[in-house]
């Protein structure tokens, strides 16, 4: 593999450097100059359409982020990362979640082996099982039907399908519901499980290496609360022979380490598989999405994977002056890099997409945290800006002032649909336009802004014009889609996927590894005896970590 390209030694990045340092924001101005600047700066893929006129460029800063592209080998990464090269350098692995959504029928041999067959054999498995929950035919032990699945996983074997299941819920089959432990806090299993009837719950344990802790404690607290609750209603003699009957209908698991599967107790054959291609935040759309796939049914799942492969195609094939995730990550880079901008909202008018931001930040924050480069050297610009965000409209009555008014560029992504879920009206009014006007006011008012005559001529006292007026110039790209739809959900994914990516290849990083969770869960296991009162481990803390637990041992 060849070293990443230093991208402030290219010529575009001289460009940019020149252009940003002579540019006057004029958003105003530049709408006003060319009735045409929404028509140029705005692009379809698949079903979205993205507006990017709202943004800080002009022609020329777009031609020099291209060039940017170019030169730092935007298009040669994608190929090695379609084509299955081991571009995960730091794991030796090849980046593959591309491969989780490509048609049946296609072929892609990688290291002698057919991939995209292994998918379709793994997610005909899935559906299967999907279809016989779904049906009735796949019963708890005691032959009552299975009304809750509950999804043991955390990071990647969790955001993704909780995300997916709240984002897609007008498409869960009426009767079956489903719920989703990760924390370690026993809270979370306690409050996900203590109202449910062991008989109709099915657990699906998801854990990419099947290793983690939150999960395996959590999948033991599941199995101990199905086990106690079936035994207390007398439903199973709890003898180890009706054990292992419950637990066999009772859990499934999702996982690459199948040998650690049959380990904690779960039957192999009740076991979905993927492989080390696919990272953990990129496994929404492979076997961890096997609730999702019980919720939706295996149709809607198949479409939801068919808005992923419309985008990889888009991302693939289109010429960089269309592409809208590299030209969605180029802007990143723009202000990233030369406004200094730290974070990036993401705000969906979309009550359904409450979890999108959280499902983002662990995409791009875990792929693009990262301080080397993928040769180890350091990185020679900024990396990752820290995501976050909540639908509007509740945003708006939270944090917006600031990206209004605030002293720092904030620039944040508006997504929004066409046609509502529930068409519900007020009185003569369709509540779903209340709330697009609201989607189509803030990204114009965040452009534009309002000027202090503006201000003055609604009879505002001259002490407090200063307080009402808005700059503009706050940069927004709007993403807008006919519905939210299982597609249009992938498509949505994988814009953001593709992204992430075209990101990191600019700063020349590793986007598919994580070491920098580790640490953390190391010390925590060294932790745990003195946590536990061993006073030997304890003395090896620092004196803040001794005064912590100390003060945990006297309150406990
Ligand atoms: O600790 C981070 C992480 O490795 C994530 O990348 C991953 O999604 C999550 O933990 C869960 O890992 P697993 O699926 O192996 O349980």
């Amino acid at each position: 593999m060849s070293s990443p390209v230093d991208p402030t030694s290219t010529p575009a990045w001289a460009k940019l450097a020149d252009l940003h340092k002579n540019l006057q924001p004029d958003l105003r101005g530049w709408f006003a100059a060319d009735p045409d600047r929404a028509k140029t700066f705005s692009l379809t893929a698949g079903e979205l359409f993205v507006d990017l006129s709202k943004n800080l460029i002009n022609a020329e800063i777009k031609q020099a982020l291209v060039e940017l592209a170019e030169q730092v080998g935007l298009r040669e990464r994608t190929e090695a990362m379609f084509t299955g090269e081991h571009i995960n350098v730091t794991e030796d692995r090849a980046v593959l979640h591309t491969a989780l959504r490509a048609p049946q029928g296609t072929s892609l041999v990688v290291d002698g082996q057919d991939v995209v067959s292994d998918v379709h054999e793994v997610l005909a498995k899935v559906y299967d099982f999907a279809t016989k929950v779904r049906s009735g035919a796949w019963t708890g032990v005691t032959g009552k039907r299975i009304e809750t699945v509950v999804n043991i996983g955390i990071g990647g074997s969790d955001l993704g399908p909780v995300m997916a299941y709240e984002g897609l819920l007008p498409y869960k089959q009426e009767g079956l519901s489903a719920r989703f432990i990760s924390n370690i806090d026993p809270t979370d299993a306690y409050e996900k499980t203590h109202d449910l009837d062991p008989e109709t719950t099915l657990f699906i344990v998801s854990s990419k290496t099947f290793g983690t802790l939150e999960t395996l404690t959590n999948a033991r607290l599941a199995r101990s609360w199905l086990l106690d609750g079936l035994t207390a209603s007398g439903a199973i003699s709890g003898d180890e022979d009706s054990g292992k009957d419950a637990v066999a209908k009772h859990f499934v698991a999702v996982s690459t380490a199948l040998d650690k599967v049959a380990a904690f107790g779960i039957d192999p054959e009740n076991a979905f598989g993927f492989w080390d291609w696919v990272g953990g935040r990129y496994s929404v759309d492979s076997a961890i999405g096997t609730s999702l796939v019980v919720a939706i049914g295996p149709e809607n799942f198949a479409d939801f994977l068919a808005g992923f492969h419309a985008i990889d195609e888009h991302f693939r094939t289109t010429p960089i002056e269309d592409n809208v995730p590299a030209l969605i990550g180029l802007l990143n880079v723009w202000y990233n890099n030369f406004f200094g901008a730290q974070t990036h909202a993401v705000l969906p008018y979309s009550q359904y997409l409450h979890r999108f931001p959280a499902y983002l930040q662990q995409l791009t924050m875990e792929s693009n945290g990262k301080g080397v480069r993928y040769d180890g050297t350091p990185v020679v610009t900024d990396t990752g800006e820290v995501f976050w965000g909540e639908p509007g409209t509740n945003g708006q009555h939270a944090f917006y002032q600031l990206i209004h008014q605030g002293t720092r560029v904030i620039p944040a992504d508006f997504i929004a649909f066409a046609n509502p879920a529930h068409p519900l009206t007020d009185g003569d009014k369709d509540v779903h336009e209340l709330f697009l006007a609201n989607f189509f006011a803030q990204t114009r008012a965040l452009a534009f802004g309002k000027t202090a005559d503006e201000v003055r001529s609604e009879g505002t006292k001259e002490g407090i014009v200063p307080a009402r007026v808005f700059t503009g110039n706050r940069p927004t790209n709007s993403i807008f889609a006919p519905a939210l739809t299982p597609s249009v959900l992938g498509q949505l994914i994988a814009l953001y996927e593709h992204i992430t990516f075209t990101e990191g290849t600019v700063w020349g990083i590793d986007s598919f590894d994580q070491w920098g969770v580790e640490l953390g869960k190391q010390l925590a296991q060294e932790l745990t005896p003195a946590v536990g009162g061993d006073e030997d481990a304890l003395a090896k803390a620092d004196s803040s970590t001794q005064s912590l637990i100390g003060y945990y041992r006297a309150h406990r």
